[in-house]
């Protein structure tokens, strides 16, 4: 990345290195009784996502708990879940990409109490026939949350796998009602640099911004996640806000979403402005394509020992591929 200071490794992906803090976040337990009372006026709606309300001290995935490996959510695996262990919630909360925090994967935890999450608007605009200012918590309200165990694959080449809670994209993007010209969905984040402290520095284009094309946005696994692990998602993660799209390299998922917009034309994605050789639009995880610095074979699953091979868009081949058939996924990068 020759022409960017701060590729998205600047740790050394093969080390194996990780330094992973105590969890020094905000306490997510702490916060969720605080927003309890948002998910309460939800209930009725609610899914999976009572889980959040029924949560006992002592129990899986409870602050006690944490640090200690679980392997299965409570509740029956659903069509669009893994099986695979769980990563434990501390180290998914201080283990993180998120640069508006820094560039250290231990600043998003260190620094996401500066993040005020409510009260926290998303607009919705560009070719949708209802543009629209809404609030966090009425957005919600509007779908039942569901829950998704996904895997995230990073390109710097490790990998988690994520109890999101949250809503389908798709259920959005319809309720936003699209314009026949609507082709792509833009995600943009936070611009604040006065709680986001590396916003301070040109280190990324800010605020950062994201896409989809729109028949990608509207694929049943792109999800938008409220919530890890049975509560309110922590600030390091994303808060309030965040996209998952489980086949796709990490950078795609962008975290703390204040403005949806539908356009005609792609539009610009950070990463891919920061080093366009390196990152495309696309960024679907592919072991056979490898990063000019680094090859995409492998992946250091977090908490594991040695490495596992890399499976095509993450191995959800077979939910997604059809999307891309007959496109030359090595030019569309
Ligand atoms: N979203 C924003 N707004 N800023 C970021 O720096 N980093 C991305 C993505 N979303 C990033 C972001 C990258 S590179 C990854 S790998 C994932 O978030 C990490 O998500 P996690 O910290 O929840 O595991």
């Amino acid at each position: 990345m020759s022409d960017h200071p701060i590729p998205p490794d600047h740790a050394d992906p093969e080390s194996g290195e990780r330094r992973i803090l105590s969890p020094g976040s905000p306490n997510p337990r702490r916060e969720f009784l605080r927003s309890a009372a948002l998910f309460t006026a939800t209930a009725g709606a609610l899914g999976g996502g009572l889980e959040l309300l029924t949560r006992r001290p002592g129990g899986p995935g409870s602050a006690e708990a944490q640090g200690a490996a679980f392997t299965r959510p409570a509740r029956p695996l659903g069509p669009y879940d893994t099986s695979e262990a769980v990563t434990p919630y501390a180290q998914a909360t201080s283990y993180n990409n998120f640069y508006e925090f820094g560039t250290d994967k231990s600043d998003p935890a260190r620094m996401a109490g500066s993040l005020k999450t409510r009260p926290w608007t998303v607009r919705i605009d560009g070719e949708v026939r209802k543009p629209m200012t809404v609030d966090i918590d009425t957005l919600q309200g509007w779908f039942p949350l569901e829950d998704r165990v996904y895997r995230m694959r990073c390109v710097e080449g490790w990998s988690m796998v994520m109890p999101w809670l949250g809503f389908p994209l798709a259920a959005l993007i319809r309720r936003m009602e699209p314009t026949s010209k609507a082709k792509y969905v833009q995600f943009t984040a936070l611009l604040d640099p006065k709680q986001f402290p590396g916003q301070r520095q040109p280190v990324l284009n800010w605020p950062y911004v994201e896409g989809l094309r729109l028949d990608e946005a509207l694929h049943p696994l792109a999800f938008m996640a409220v919530g890890l692990d049975g509560r309110v998602l922590p600030g390091q993660n994303g808060a309030p806000l965040r996209l998952a799209v489980p086949w796709k390299y990490g950078f795609k998922s962008i975290k703390s979403v204040v403005r949806i917009t539908l356009t005609e034309k792609q539009p610009q994605t950070t990463w891919a402005l920061a080093a366009p050789q390196e990152y495309g639009f696309y960024a679907n995880v592919n072991p056979a394509v490898p990063h000019p610095r680094w090859s995409q074979a492998t992946e250091r699953r977090i908490g594991e020992l040695g490495r596992r091979k890399t499976l095509p868009f993450n191995g959800y081949a077979e939910q997604v591929a059809g999307l891309y058939r007959g496109m030359d996924l090595r030019r569309f990068f």
